[in-house]
């Protein structure tokens, strides 16, 4: 590693990344349940069944993956659904587990068909069903696989095929939003790691502005230390305020986007309701974009609602853009 890349922001992304089940804040319930999972499977002297993450971005599937990993010695090998092409792919992942492996899947919804069904057989009975030679004389031979528990990520748990679904045995988990109590620990949390001297209404204005993901909490921490830095003074509200401003975020954390999501809602559509495809095509945003990264925050600050005949802005979204309606 060269010295560059130590310090940069990749770098400190690992830092910061929670390496014990007690630096992992928040997800309590998750949490028991893995150390439950994790325990009796240690007991019983079997690698755990597979386990599913689901959630918007930044919440800590991948955090949670590794620290399953870490926390019970396992070796993890790590790939990603669109990074699995072909079948052969697949087999020569499975081949090369050894006993005990944790098999970390992200984004598993981009797993194509031909490659899910290789991995039915897989995560059900530890087999690799091969098929040799092609038309009538092709065969099918059996290869046992290593034990091993499939850990999976994914932001879109809808497109996920239920037979898929249904084979995390162990567990499918829906990471939640972070409580803003939660926040302020994750980023008192990184300021130490990052050795930031920082007023705690600092901490606390960060927290509440970072949507309640710990991803973007880090990401601003990062930028407010940054305008300090560069202004010369310790962490404080002020610095705060004005780094996250040249960001173009507001007091409740939201971008331009999301304001500007909203106030396409409110101005042309007349606040709703409007389909997905409809508002997709209105803010030039792709469709999966806007329900995993942008509506998530803004559902959970009760300013979009999700009804049957569409998205509706609320009394809210019109105070918050100060718009009469
Ligand atoms: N519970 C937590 N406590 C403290 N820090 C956390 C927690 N969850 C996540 N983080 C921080 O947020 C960062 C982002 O988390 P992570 O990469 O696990 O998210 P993700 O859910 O996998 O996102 P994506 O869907 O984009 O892959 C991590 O590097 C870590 O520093
Ligand atoms: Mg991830």
């Amino acid at each position: 590693m060269n010295s560059e890349s130590r310090t940069g922001d990749n770098y400190l992304d690992q830092t910061l990344r929670p390496h014990t089940w007690d630096e992992y804040i928040g997800q309590e319930i998750i949490k028991q349940n893995l150390k439950i999972l994790l325990k009796a499977a240690e007991e019983r002297g079997h690698p755990a069944e597979h386990i599913l993450f689901y959630g918007p971005p930044g919440l800590g599937k991948t955090t949670l993956a590794n620290l399953i990993a870490k926390e019970t010695g396992r070796q993890i090998k790590i790939t990603s659904g669109p990074a699995i092409e072909k079948v052969g792919d697949l087999a020569s992942i499975l081949t090369n587990l050894s006993e005990g492996d944790i098999l970390f899947i992200d984004e598993i919804h981009r797993l194509n068909k031909s490659v899910e069904e290789v991995l039915y057989p897989a995560m059900e009975s530890g087999v690799l069903d091969i098929i040799i030679g092609k038309g009538p004389s092709a065969r099918t031979i059996q290869l046992d696989l290593p034990p091993f528990t499939l850990v999976a990520a994914t932001t879109r748990i809808s497109l996920l095929s239920s037979p898929l679904r249904s084979r995390f045995s162990g567990g499918v988990h829906r990471l939640e939003m972070y409580s803003l109590d939660e926040m302020e620990k994750i980023v008192d949390r990184s300021s130490h790691i990052l050795g930031v001297i920082a007023e705690k209404q600092a901490i606390q204005e960060i927290a509440k502005r970072a949507r309640s993901t710990p991803r973007t909490a880090n990401y601003f921490l990062k930028r407010c230390r940054d305008y300090a830095q560069v202004h010369k003074h310790d962490l404080n509200t002020e610095s705060v305020r004005k780094a996250l401003q040249l960001l173009g975020v507001d007091e409740l954390g939201l971008f331009e986007t999301d304001r500007n999501l909203l106030r396409i809602l409110i101005e042309k559509f007349n606040g709703g309701p409007v389909g997905l495809k409809t508002l997709a095509a209105a803010t030039g945003d792709e469709e999966s974009t806007i329900e995993d990264v942008v509506e998530p925050y803004l559902i959970q600050l009760g300013f979009i609602e999700r009804t049957a005949r569409g998205r509706i802005a609320t009394e809210k979204a019109y105070e918050h853009l100060e718009i009469i309606k």
